[in-house]
């Protein structure tokens, strides 16, 4: 992967040994407040957070509830959900509710689906997912700021009937952070041209639900659902999970159809991705889950396995999660487009225009326009592509950049057709993201069966806010 230059170039910090780790007791997060008239209130604004070890100095965050991440918010598939985003902020903001095929007024997008929520006002959210999964919510006004700053918490919406009890379920948010030599959030280099034009935003340090390398006692012999989401602006997380004896249950949050024994070598979890596994610690292990993507692999989670009352399950035995049920894209009537990525650093630019103009090098610098799709950069008043309500849509996509990408769409999941250089095993598994190497063509498709105007983006929010952003309208 050519971002791979980024992490041997700042590379982790190392330095959080076996003894820096924080233990953790008990699973149970930090759940949102449900007002009289049962709301769950998220008020976004400042607070102040240890991002590195306990005595280092704290950074000024921006979060939802004070808390990093944000609270989380469970329901159940199908039941309604109603959030009152309060901004304490200086700045308007919006909530995403990424992944959930939503009602399209609800999606959170400022500019497209609603107004960016101003200083000091409130909005009401209220939607139901068809999908059982693990979801995230996280700012979508300026994303490339807010997210990076920490405005994102999880969403996890339980099965019909549950399969893990809250013992047994664990969701971890991965992040990375730019941290300066005292362990500060570097804000001076946010928005940094050098960060938009190349990989985005890296950071150096990484936490685990805003700690640093937290530690999770399990007991031996019982089945544990980890649900590790991808929090960062920009870093593809490599993840070991074959040495957590770990098996792959879901992807995006959609229960696969046939789950998998985590394969050998490095798992990779792009930004915004999601990857649900099962495991069973034994007696006697001691576990970690580990980053391997850089020169050094480090633990970034530690699970101590304590004797349980039996060791005996075994992979036949792990619960099974029941699949969503998706509309399945019809190959014979599909609707073929293409999306050409182009622009970036060392990448082809070839003609790219911005808001109905040429990107001249003059223009791209004042506006920081530096990525294209289709030769248009940002957000275009014309969609992508307008489809009939039902229609299947296949979308090739050509990355023509010297970078890897993270390509989200709004409002549905899809299928992944062909891969020509996988990245993660997950060909013909259904994803909301999928990551695209540079030079690789990768192919999806999914039925448009969600009407309104949905955003079609890189999830390296610095890559989005520079260029790769379209839409794309169902009927
Ligand atoms: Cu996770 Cu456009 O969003
Ligand atoms: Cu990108």
């Amino acid at each position: 992967m050519a971002d791979k230059g980024g992490v041997s170039r700042r590379g982790f910090l190392q330095g959080v040994g076996a003894a820096g780790a924080v233990s953790c007791s008990g699973f149970l997060p930090f759940r949102a407040a449900v007002a009289s008239d049962g709301f769950f209130e998220i008020a976004a604004g400042r607070s102040e957070h240890r991002l590195y070890k306990p005595d280092a100095a704290a950074s000024s965050l921006w979060t939802y509830n004070g808390g990093l991440p944000g609270p989380e918010i469970r329901a159940r598939r199908g039941e309604t959900i109603k959030v009152r985003l309060i901004n304490n902020l200086e700045e308007g903001t919006s909530i995403h509710w990424h992944g959930i095929r939503i009602d399209n007024a609800m999606d959170g997008v400022s500019g497209l689906t609603q107004q960016a929520v101003a200083p000091g006002e409130t909005f009401e959210y209220e939607f139901t997912s068809p999908d059982a999964g693990t979801y995230w919510y996280h700012a979508h006004n300026k994303s490339w700021n807010q997210v990076g700053r920490g405005l994102y918490g999880p969403l996890i919406i339980e099965e019909d009937t549950q399969v893990f009890d809250r013992d047994h379920d664990l969701t971890l948010l991965l992040d990375d952070w730019r941290l300066d030599q005292d362990g500060k959030l570097h804000l001076e280099s946010f928005g940094s041209m050098m960060d938009w034009s190349h990989a985005g935003r890296l950071g150096n340090w990484l936490t685990v639900n805003g700690k640093s390398l937290p530690s999770y006692t399990l007991n031996a012999g019982e089945a544990y659902r980890l649900r590790l989401v991808n929090a960062a602006n920009a870093r593809i997380l490599e993840l070991d999970l074959a040495g957590l004896g770990a098996r792959i249950v879901a992807l995006d949050g959609q229960a696969l159809e046939a789950p998998m024994d985590a394969p050998e070598g490095p798992f990779p979890l792009g930004p915004a991705q999601r990857a649900d596994i099962i495991m069973v610690p034994k007696a006697g292990q001691a576990l970690a889950l580990r980053e391997v993507s850089g020169n050094a692999p480090f633990d970034v989670a530690q699970f101590p396995v304590s004797p349980g009352s039996t060791d005996q399950q075994s992979h036949a035995a792990m619960p099974v999660l029941p699949v969503n049920s998706l509309p399945e894209p019809d190959l014979s009537k599909a609707r073929e487009l293409t999306l050409h990525m182009t622009g970036g650093a060392m990448g082809m630019m070839g003609a790219m225009t911005y808001k109905g103009a040429p990107l001249t090098r003059e223009i791209m610098r004042e506006t920081g326009q530096l990525w294209a799709f289709n030769g248009v950069a940002n957000l275009p008043e014309q969609s992508f592509f307008a489809a009939e309500r039902g229609e299947t849509i296949a979308v090739t996509v050509r990355n023509d950049t010297a970078f890897a990408h993270a390509m989200h769409s709004h409002g549905h999941h899809f299928r992944i057709l062909e891969q020509s250089l996988p990245l993660a095993p997950d060909m013909n598994t259904w994803r909301d993201t999928f990551l695209i190497a540079p030079g690789e063509t990768t192919k999806i498709a999914f039925v448009a069966d969600n009407p309104g105007k949905w955003l079609f983006h890189c999830h390296m929010l610095e890559h989005a806010a520079a260029g790769m952003t379209t839409w794309f309208e169902v009927a």
